[in-house]
């Protein structure tokens, strides 16, 4: 194990049922009058949601800001619109109720609400991370990404053609009822689901790669996503496995399996960049790449990879190099069985050349990996689902 301090600045509220007391709590605590509601597209809306917060908020003596309109892939504009619509109104709260889209977008809005400078410029130019923000808080209704649970946060820069991470925020508290999940449409359950799954295997497959607590925890979460995945998608009224996919996606990204290790995200970096050029959906596109890419490492880190097979997907074979390549046909199979796609074509990205050469030139290289892949072998990857 490397070293590390740990610390956790999130309040987690957990468990079906749990939100209207767990906010209502909360709201008691904000200091400050005005609450800005961000959300997304407008499902809050439908569900009645929005109007339960903001019940909830009016009881507790808070006046109401709307921004809405938030879309998956959330972009730098609309950042940039909340920030200027957060300052004008003197917001001294923002409650994000949304996925990973609405969440990261509020994270910055958070930041740059306070900030001076243009805050992308700031973090990519000057090399700083922002130090004061709007308190914020989050009500998760689409799990999956874990987003509640960092700073973090993933925004397009359309002008840059760059999907990239900035520094943000972290939610003082984070509402996790599994119950605001049901209304999810059924295929993005399972690509949130599924990002989970890579956000585990992507914290495996970093160094140390020798045996540690993190990663037989980290183990134990993959096969309890597997299951539940498969649980959920015969069963979407099957309550528990909804329950164990939102702690599965909190634990994937509350920093505990990533403690004593360094981290490789290297898959998300190349569909981060697919995402900036196609606008594509984060779990699907995970789904395409992480067959393909641990074919490209296999001979860099075969023991993990056969520890991985074993552990998690059952593989009994005893060659190292057999077992690693047994368990990545395993991860196919089981995006298949899910309705998760395997080639780009099923996601309607097609004759995409050009795209794959700029997504290969431009996506972030991870160093925590077994093997940074070069430009050229990305772009070959690429063109090995397309
Ligand atoms: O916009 P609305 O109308 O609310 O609809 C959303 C959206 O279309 C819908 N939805 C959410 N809750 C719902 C619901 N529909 C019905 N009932 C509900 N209760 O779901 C759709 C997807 O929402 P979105 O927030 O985009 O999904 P997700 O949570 O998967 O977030 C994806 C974003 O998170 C980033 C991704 O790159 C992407 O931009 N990520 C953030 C991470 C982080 N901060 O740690 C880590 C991830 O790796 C990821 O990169
Ligand atoms: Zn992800």
């Amino acid at each position: 194990m490397n070293a590390f301090d740990y610390s956790y600045p999130v309040r987690i509220h957990f468990g079906a049922g749990c939100a209207d007391k767990a906010l209502a709590d909360e709201f008691a605590n904000i200091d400050g009058k005005t609450v800005m509601i961000a959300y997304g597209g407008g499902s809050v809306k439908r569900t009645g949601l929005f109007d339960r917060i903001a019940k909830l908020l009016k009881d507790a003596g808070k006046t109401i800001v709307e921004f809405g309109g938030i879309m998956p892939n959330p972009t730098y504009a609309k950042v940039q619109e909340g920030a200027e619509l957060a300052r004008q109104n003197n917001v001294d709260f923002i409650l994000a109720v949304g996925g990973g889209s609405v969440i990261d977008c509020c994270k910055i809005v958070s930041a740059q609400a306070r900030l001076d400078k243009d805050i992308w410029d700031y973090e990519y130019k000057e090399g700083k991370h922002p130090t004061e923000f709007v308190p914020m808080g989050a009500v998760v209704t689409v799990s999956g990404t874990g987003a509640e649970n960092n700073n973090g946060a993933v925004i397009t820069n359309e002008e840059l053609q760059e999907k990239a991470p900035l520094g943000g925020s972290f939610a003082q508290f984070a509402v996790l009822d599994p119950e605001i999940t049901r209304t999810v449409p059924m295929p993005q359950v399972i690509s949130g689901a599924f990002d989970t799954l890579s956000h585990c295997m992507e914290t495996y497959m970093g160094a140390p790669r020798t045996v540690n607590v993190s990663d037989e925890m980290n183990e134990a979460v993959q096969r309890n996503v597997i299951r539940n995945m498969r649980a959920l998608s015969a069963n979407p009224d099957d309550m528990n496995a909804r329950s164990e996919l939102m702690w599965d996606s909190a634990m994937a990204e509350n920093g505990i399996l990533k403690l004593g290790k360094q981290t490789d995200f290297q898959a998300h970096m190349i569909e981060h960049q697919l995402g900036a050029y196609t606008d594509c959906n984060h779990g699907r596109g995970l789904a395409v790449i992480h067959p393909s890419l641990y074919r490209h490492l296999v001979d860099d880190a075969t023991p993990q990879l056969a520890r991985l097979a074993r552990e998690v997907w059952d593989v009994k074979e005893t060659d190292d190099r057999k077992a690693a390549l047994a368990g990545i046909d395993a991860l196919e199979s089981f995006i298949k069985d899910m309705g998760l796609p395997t080639r780009f074509s099923q996601m309607g990205i097609t004759d995409a050349d050009e795209i794959f050469h700029k997504v290969a030139d431009t996506c972030i290289l991870t160093g925590g990996c077994a093997r940074k892949l070069p430009r050229e072998e990305i772009y070959q990857l690429l063109h090995e689902v397309a």
